[in-house]
């Protein structure tokens, strides 16, 4: 074992030994930034806490930093949208793709506000709010529940949801029905008994569903009344400031958002069309969407088939992904998959990890083809985007390291490398700072067993 161990760290630090020169400790990426935590206070960008999201500060930052003034700008895996919108309002179009439907839903409604909303809207919205149709709705239309969401509501709220979303459907103007969905799929996580934990949603002892040892108690569970109003009161002063106090001063520019996986989409669009992609692709770290979003996919009235489907689709970084045929997806691929199987670096962690498996030492045998998997699609995702970039494009990309089974995977390095073969000019690796450090500094001096955060800097 300590053979393939030193293996790792031997290739490892001859990837560091390459890229030294571009891995810079960037002072100004604090994890507010880089995370969606500087949007908690945003104008527009607070409204639906997507905690896997990016900051709108850090696209401005990027922007500004690598002064990127030409558009379209592209993002295969868009998310809310934080790169469609702050490109839109820097006048830049944009092109985001999106495999999750709760994310293009919330894309969709945060445009709609952008572009269509006008001030008689707002006015039936906040009649909405004042008079609670809800409260007098004779129907009520049935929630879809998954075995992970059952009992997810305390049950006057659940009956509340139900009427509300029957009186959205005697709504006719699509903007304000839209609107007030975006509103309810907002506040779900507040008014139910779960709490988004990454990998799954986590239950609060009130569910009577204990899960673990010990009780977990998520603190208030807010009136679903009190929840809508101070929803739609957001969304509404916030309008007034983006309109009418002209907060941002500009003629938004266009956004196109494309539902479906970016390993199916990306094939589909021409070449050096885009002149940026900004990017944060799921992280190797088993997170799953799907389950943390299944709240949010029930209210779409998905199915368990459709949930699960939805689950292999994305790009693999759970233990449960099924490995994909990538070849048959796109033929052309043969290039990046080989670059990646040739990979030194990644097939001695493979290999460590398949040891691993067979002599039990695992927590999960779905690790090892979840690690494969992931990097051998965002292979072909990179590839792809160095298709369709502009010759001098930048390709920013925001990523995590992981571990597993005790072995730090620089993620960083390995995909850098993959996008280097792929033709990519790597320019920087810029690496969040760890402590208390406050000067710019070399790679080396970066704590040794901290999992680097990164922001890679590739340019075609
Ligand atoms: C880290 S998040 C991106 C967040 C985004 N930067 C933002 O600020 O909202 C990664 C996104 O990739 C999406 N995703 C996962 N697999 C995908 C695929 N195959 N194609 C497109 N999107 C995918 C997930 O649903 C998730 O929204």
């Amino acid at each position: 074992m300590d053979d393939y161990l030193d293996n790792i760290v031997k290739l490892d630090k001859d990837l560091v030994n390459k890229y030294s020169d571009k891995m810079i400790i960037d002072d100004n990426l604090t994890r507010q930034l880089v995370s969606f935590q500087a949007n908690k206070n945003r104008t527009f960008h607070k409204w639906f806490k997507y905690k896997e999201g990016f900051s709108a500060d850090l696209v401005k930052y990027f922007f500004q930093k690598y002064n990127i003034k030409g558009s379209p700008v592209l993002d295969p895996f868009a998310g809310i949208g934080t790169t469609l919108f702050v490109s839109s309002e820097l006048g830049l179009q944009s092109v985001g793709i999106e495999l999750l439907p709760s994310s293009v839903e919330i894309i969709k409604a945060r445009k709609s506000i952008l572009f269509n909303l006008t001030n008689e809207d707002i006015i039936v919205l906040k009649n909405w709010k004042d008079d609670k149709p809800w409260l007098q709705s004779e129907g009520q239309k049935e929630l879809v529940f998954f075995r992970i969401t059952n009992g997810a509501y305390p049950e006057k709220t659940k009956d509340k949801i139900e009427k509300y979303l029957y009186c959205l459907d005697n709504i006719k103007n699509e903007t304000v029905r839209n609107i007030l969905f975006f509103a309810l799929m907002s506040v779900l996580e507040v008014i139910s008994y779960t709490r988004k934990d990454g990998q799954y949603l986590r239950w609060d002892y009130r569910s009577g569903r204990q899960v673990g040892a010990i009780p977990f108690n998520k603190g208030e569970i807010i009136d679903f009344d009190i929840a809508i109003n101070d929803k739609l009161n957001e969304i509404i002063n916030d309008y007034y400031l983006i309109h009418n106090g002209n907060l941002f001063q500009t003629n938004y520019s266009d956004i196109n958002i494309l539902n479906g996986s970016c390993l199916n989409i990306m094939p589909e669009l021409k070449e050096s069309q885009y002149k940026v992609i900004m990017t944060s692709p799921p992280y190797c770290n088993r997170y799953d969407y799907t389950r943390t979003y299944a709240l949010e996919l029930g209210l779409l009235e998905l199915s368990q088939v459709d949930l699960n489907n939805l689950r292999q689709t994305m790009l693999s970084c759970t233990v449960e992904n099924k490995e994909k045929d990538l070849l048959k997806i796109n033929k052309k691929w043969f290039a990046p998959l080989e670059i990646a199987n040739n990979n030194l670096l990644l097939n001695s962690i493979i290999g460590y990890l398949e040891n691993q498996k067979k002599k039990k030492l695992l927590n999960n045998n779905g690790i090892v083809r979840m690690v494969k998997g992931y990097f051998l699609e965002l292979a072909c995702v990179i590839y792809e985007s160095y298709r369709v970039l502009q010759n001098g494009g930048y390709m920013f990309m925001v990523n995590d390291n992981v571990r597993y089974a005790g072995v730090s995977i620089s993620v960083d390095l390995i995909l850098s490398d993959i996008a280097n073969k792929v033709g990519f000019n790597v320019e920087n690796i810029l690496i969040l700072p760890i402590g208390k450090g406050n000067s710019s500094q070399q790679m080396g001096e970066h704590g040794r067993d901290e999992l680097r955060k990164c922001i890679y800097v590739w340019r075609k």
